[in-house]
C-alpha cells in the first residue's frame, strides 16, 4: 500500500507557514546575488524549478534570466501551481512564467531544454532522490546548471539557544536518540531524508557534473526583546502566532508511528521527549506573553551545483 507523505504542503498552514513566511528571508540577497554568479545565470536563459511549490526560487532566481528569459516551473500539486503563477503575476514574470503538473522523476520535457534545472527543498522528501537528480541532468543542455537547495541534517539538531530553558545533557541526549531515529524511520519508511543534502556533491560528481560547488545558507533566525528593528517586530510576530497554533501533544499520528518502528525507537523514550517538549513549549508561550522570550536558532541547509559537460 502506497502510503501518504505526512507533509501536505496544499493544507492552508503548512502553506503559509512554511512555503510563504519561512521563503521570505531564507536566502540573503547577498546570497541570492552570489549563487546567481556561481549558476552564472544570464538574461534570456531558460530556467526550470522542478518540485517548484509557490515559485520561491523561480521566481528569485528567474530574475537574473530577464529579460527574455523562459521560466517554468513544475509541481505535482495543481493547486500551488496556480498560486505560483499568481506570484508571478504579481511580481512581473508573469509573461516569462509557465507551469507543468508532472513528477520530479519523469518529468515532461526533452532532453537538453534548459539552461539551468533547480530543485529547492524536494529532494529532502524524495524516497528516490538519486532519480531526480538524473531527471534533471537529462533535462539540461550540455554547459547548463543542475542545483539542488536541501537540508544537510545529520542528528545534531543545529545551533540552538533560549533563555527560558537550558536542556540538561541527559534531555539533549533523548533529545538527539529520538531526532535521529525518527530521522532514520523517516527515510527507511519512503517519506525523504533530512540529511540528503550532503549526498548530492558526491552524487553530482558520479554522475560527471563538473566544476560542482557547495555552499551553506548563513541565515540564524533570532529575536530578543524589546523587539526594535522591523525585522525582529516581524519575527516576534510571526513567532506569537506559530506559538498560538494548537498542538496535539496526546496523540501519536500513524505516520509517526511507522517511522518510530522503522527507527527502532521505543515508544517510552518518544513520550519522554514529547513531555519534556511539552514543558518547554509552555515556558516559551509564558516567555512570549511576557515579552521576555529570547532565542537563536540555526540549521544546516546547503545549495549544491554542477555543470552538465
Ligand atoms: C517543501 S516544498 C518546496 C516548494 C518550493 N520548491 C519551495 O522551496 O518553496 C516541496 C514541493 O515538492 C513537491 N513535490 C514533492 N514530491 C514531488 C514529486 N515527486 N514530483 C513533483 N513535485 C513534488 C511538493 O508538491 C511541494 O510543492
Amino acid at each position: 500500500m502506497k502510503r501518504r507523505h505526512p507533509i501536505d504542503y496544499s493544507r492552508v498552514k503548512t502553506r503559509r507557514e512554511v512555503l510563504i513566511r519561512q521563503r521570505r528571508d531564507l536566502w540573503t540577497p547577498e546570497q541570492v546575488g552570489s549563487l546567481a554568479r556561481h549558476f552564472r545565470l544570464k538574461p534570456g536563459m531558460g530556467l526550470l524549478d522542478a518540485g517548484c511549490g509557490f515559485g520561491y526560487a523561480l521566481r528569485t532566481w528567474g530574475r537574473f534570466c530577464m529579460p527574455g528569459g523562459k521560466l517554468v516551473g513544475l509541481d505535482r500539486d495543481r493547486k500551488l501551481l496556480a498560486q505560483a503563477a499568481r506570484f508571478c503575476t504579481k511580481e512581473g514574470l508573469g509573461k516569462a512564467a509557465r507551469f507543468a503538473t508532472g513528477e520530479i522523476c519523469s518529468m515532461p520535457f526533452e532532453n537538453n531544454t534548459f539552461d539551468m534545472t533547480l530543485a529547492h527543498v524536494v529532494f529532502c522528501h524524495l524516497a528516490e532522490p538519486e532519480k531526480a537528480l538524473d531527471e534533471m541532468i537529462r533535462v539540461t543542455r550540455s554547459g547548463g546548471c543542475v542545483a539542488v537547495f536541501d537540508n544537510a541534517m545529520t542528528g545534531s539538531p543545529g545551533s540552538r539557544w533560549n533563555n527560558w530553558h537550558q536542556p540538561t545533557t541527559a534531555e539533549r541526549l533523548l533529545m538527539y536518540e529520538v531526532g535521529l531515529r525518527m530521522t532514520d524511520g523517516r527515510r527507511k519508511v519512503g517519506f525523504g531524508d533530512w540529511s540528503v543534502g550532503c549526498h548530492v556533491p558526491a552524487w553530482m560528481e558520479g554522475r560527471g557534473l563538473i566544476d560542482v560547488g557547495v555552499r551553506t545558507n548563513e541565515r540564524v533566525v533570532w529575536i530578543a526583546p524589546p523587539y526594535r528593528s522591523p525585522g525582529q517586530r516581524t519575527a516576534y510576530t510571526n513567532t506569537r502566532e506559530h506559538m498560538r497554533e494548537p498542538v496535539r501533544w496526546d496523540r501519536v499520528s500513524k505516520s509517526e508511528s511507522d517511522q518510530m518502528r522503522a527507527g527502532g525507537l521505543a515508544r517510552s523514550k518518544f513520550d519522554r521527549c514529547r513531555r519534556r517538549n511539552r514543558l518547554e513549549h509552555r515556558a516559551f508561550r509564558k516567555a512570549m506573553k511576557r515579552r521576555t522570550a529570547a532565542y537563536a536558532w540555526s540549521s544546516p541547509f546547503w545549495c549544491i551545483w554542477g555543470f552538465k559537460p
